[in-house]
């Protein structure tokens, strides 16, 4: 028995092992849940993602395409949850898209209006999407939990973040106005704000080098997060432990973001000093 025995939910997002999405599904795996997932429609992804839910120990999981920057792929995929399963506890989204040529610093200034359209439709309204079919197909009756994946470069400049961090402001905000709205329907929608990692999606980040580096140096517990730490947190607002959160932008980056002044390079402690 887990904190998640007994639910069932969709993760959008894993790509390979080191996604975190991947680490959540893992979490939510150990606490019970009965997991389905999609995949993006793109060169070898349908076998890589299938790689990756088989090392979660899933055998024929339930797992279709789904391009989310288009409605009829959405419409598709939600339709087919609605005629296998009838309903949803949870959905996982854990998916983001920005041109990497704008990704590097001093790039933000340059952003083409296209660019700009892409991150945030891709990154941030498929939320709104997602919470929209599973009011309108009543996938959640009573009630759910939805979870999104963000960044402190949607709150504080960090540069080389560049759109992505507008593409995160803009989901953290959309993560308020839909649980002010769902609110009364018992869906809850949180985001998890996790630190830099070495993902597909990371690497596309100019600069995660000096993210990881600099969060090691300045955050709190002198360390980054782990991809298991995220999944754990991703369980928690996923099940009831969490009933009374929602439109919350949760932290899972070792006391980084609540720190205003880092500490000087010479002081004791700072790894590799
Ligand atoms: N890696 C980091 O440093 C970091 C830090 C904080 C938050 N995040 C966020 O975590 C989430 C997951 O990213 P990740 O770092 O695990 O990288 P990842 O590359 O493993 O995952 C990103 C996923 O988005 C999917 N995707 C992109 N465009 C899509 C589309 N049009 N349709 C369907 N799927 C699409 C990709 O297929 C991939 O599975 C993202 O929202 C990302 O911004 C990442």
């Amino acid at each position: 028995m887990g904190i998640l025995s007994g639910k069932r939910g969709i993760v959008f997002g894993i790509a390979n092992e080191r996604s975190y999405a991947w680490f959540i599904a893992q979490s939510l795996r150990q606490q019970g849940a009965e997991i389905i997932f999609t995949y993006l429609p793109m060169g070898k992804m349908e076998h890589r993602v299938g790689k990756a839910i088989e090392a979660l120990g899933i055998q024929n999981p339930w797992l279709k395409p789904c391009d989310v920057n288009s409605d009829a792929s959405l419409d598709e995929v939600f339709s087919a949850i609605k005629a296998d399963f009838g309903t949803l506890d949870f959905v996982v989204h854990s998916v983001a898209f920005a041109d990497k040529d704008y990704l590097k610093p001093d790039m933000f200034h340059k952003t083409p209006r296209q660019v700009y359209k892409d991150a945030v439709d891709t990154s941030a309204y498929t939320l709104l999407a997602m919470a929209q079919r599973c009011v309108s197909m009543e996938l959640m009756p009573s009630g759910g939990s939805i979870v999104s994946l963000t960044y402190y470069g949607g709150e504080k400049v960090t540069p080389g973040y560049n759109v992505m961090g507008i593409a995160k402001a803009a989901l953290e905000h959309t993560t308020r106005y839909l649980a002010f709205e769902l609110g009364s329907r018992n869906i809850r929608v949180n985001t998890i704000s996790a630190g830099p990692f070495k993902t597909l999606a990371g690497a596309g980040v100019g600069g995660m080098d000096d993210m990881i580096r600099y969060q090691e140096f300045a955050s709190s517990m002198k360390r980054c997060n782990t991809g298991e730490e995220v999944g754990d947190t991703a369980a928690y607002l996923l099940s009831s432990l969490s009933s009374g959160v929602t439109g919350e932008t949760i932290h899972v980056d070792a006391g980084f973001s609540i720190v205003g002044v880092p500490p000087k390079a010479e002081t004791p402690g700072i790894p590799g000093k």
